[in-house]
């Protein structure tokens, strides 16, 4: 099984870190492919809890080569705060790869992100502030930085030149903030050369040779599909495909190379940031999510909106990506509610909807059909196999796997590595 790729299946925050991680020790690489430190995973191994942004979470595990992929956008400063603050704690982060002509995000693209969605006011979208939206609009737009740029004084000047042409006019004349000079930025990105120099590779053909030679390559996705800049519910997505799709651009491997695609879904849905979300709750049952699932941004710490799980997403989100297998996190929040609804389609201004609506304005009208199922009380951390749950959890299980497109071969019960049921392994 050459290449096998991760996704989210919701709007993030769904877990895909542990998932990762449970694989870990099977897999010779990790890879990130899209998104930059707008990510949040959490990994927790034994006592020690980890909160990383832009680092794969395969970093954790010895012995597996961690890379930054082409599609990524890489804040330089925070990829070194996560290798000291990683170091510190006795992780090895030496083996790290990253790609040369990965887009490096340059400060001037944190204040633009910033100040722009100021600017929007109640039309933001609620970004991270990291500058992720400007530094992949810019390489789309060929005024981008790369990683290699950084080694070549003489080229990073005349690109940075470039790019400042029209930055410092909307810095200055739209948003009335100070211009930056060439010398500054490239100052800036020059003082990590010497530094950064031994982690840069040509990162494609690395993958292609460990795919030929039988290793074992993980694709993981940041944010999630509800997310993806195509397929997600625009303009309130991030700026990168987060897709499997995005899998083969941001890496550079084949789209037949990939033959497993992993799906992460929440026992509940998720979402921080704006934009619609049909299954939100606003009542203690919200509260009772975002509590008891610990629901605060690991990147912002922004409380997260919280609702029920939402079949009709979870389907459009196997055939996106062409889910093979679901990875089911967090049953055990749920624990604890006499019954759960779960959203089995949607009611669009009185017509039945089965499906995502293709339409934006739909999707904003669309109100919840539900369909209660009964809860549990008992305690699921335990449990290690499907037959150990209550018959009313397995129930859940099985009707969301039904409504959901793909098989449930993973079931999350709580936050340890060792915390998950394993129906049908993942690689
Ligand atoms: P950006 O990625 O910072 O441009 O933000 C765009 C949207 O994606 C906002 O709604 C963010 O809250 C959301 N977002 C970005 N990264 C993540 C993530 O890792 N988890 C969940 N939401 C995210």
């Amino acid at each position: 099984m050459p290449a096998v790729v991760i996704v989210g299946a919701q709007w993030g925050d769904e877990g895909k870190g542990k998932a990762t991680d449970l694989l870990g020790s099977r897999v010779d690489y990790v890879v990130k492919f899209n998104g930059g430190n707008n990510a949040g995973h959490t990994v927790v191994i034994g006592d020690e809890k980890y909160a990383l942004h832009l680092l794969p979470s395969g970093i954790l595990t010895p012995g597996c080569i961690p890379v930054i992929g082409n599609g990524v956008v890489v804040d330089i400063g925070v990829l070194f705060e996560e290798i000291d603050g990683l170091e510190a704690r006795g992780v090895d982060t030496s083996q790290l790869k990253v790609s040369a002509s990965a887009h490096v995000i340059p400060e001037y693209n944190k204040v633009l992100d910033k100040v722009t969605e100021r600017f929007l006011g109640s039309r933001k979208i609620g970004t991270t502030g990291r500058g992720i939206g400007p530094t992949y609009a810019d390489k789309m737009n060929r005024q981008g930085i790369r990683v290699q740029d950084i080694f070549d004084e003489k080229i990073l000047t005349q690109k940075v030149e470039g790019a400042l042409e029209l930055k410092n006019q909307i810095l200055t004349k739209v948003y009335n903030r100070r211009a930056v000079t060439v010398e500054e930025v490239v100052e800036d990105l020059r003082s990590y050369a010497d530094r950064l120099a031994p982690y840069v590779a040509d990162t494609t053909l690395l993958l292609d040779s460990a795919i030929v030679d039988g290793k074992i390559v993980l694709l993981e996705a940041g944010q999630a599909t509800m997310l993806d800049v195509d397929h997600g519910t625009y303009p309130f997505v991030t700026s990168s495909s987060a897709t499997s799709g995005g899998a083969a651009t941001g890496s550079g491997i084949a789209p037949t190379r990939i033959e497993r695609v992993i799906g992460i879904v929440k026992a509940y849905t998720t979402r921080v940031g704006e934009g619609p979300f049909p299954t939100e709750l606003f009542d203690e049952s919200g509260e009772f999510l975002r509590e008891q699932g610990a629901e605060f941004g690991t990147t912002t710490g922004r409380p997260r909106r919280c609702g029920w799980y939402d079949a009709v997403i979870a389907r459009y989100a196997a055939r996106i990506n062409g889910v093979t297998d679901f990875v089911l996190t967090k049953l055990d929040v749920l624990t604890g509610l006499e019954t759960i609804p779960v959203c089995v389609a949607y009611d669009v201004d009185g017509v039945r909807h089965e499906e995502m609506p293709v339409n934006q304005t739909d999707f904003h009208h669309a109100v919840p059909v539900y369909e209660e199922l009964p809860g549990w009380s008992e305690d699921i951390s335990g449990a290690r196999s499907f037959e150990d749950l209550p018959p009313t959890a397995q129930a859940y299980v099985r009707r969301v796997e039904e409504l959901s497109g793909a098989r449930m071969s993973v079931i999350g019960v709580g936050p340890g590595r060792d915390q998950a049921i394993v129906c049908h392994d993942l690689i």
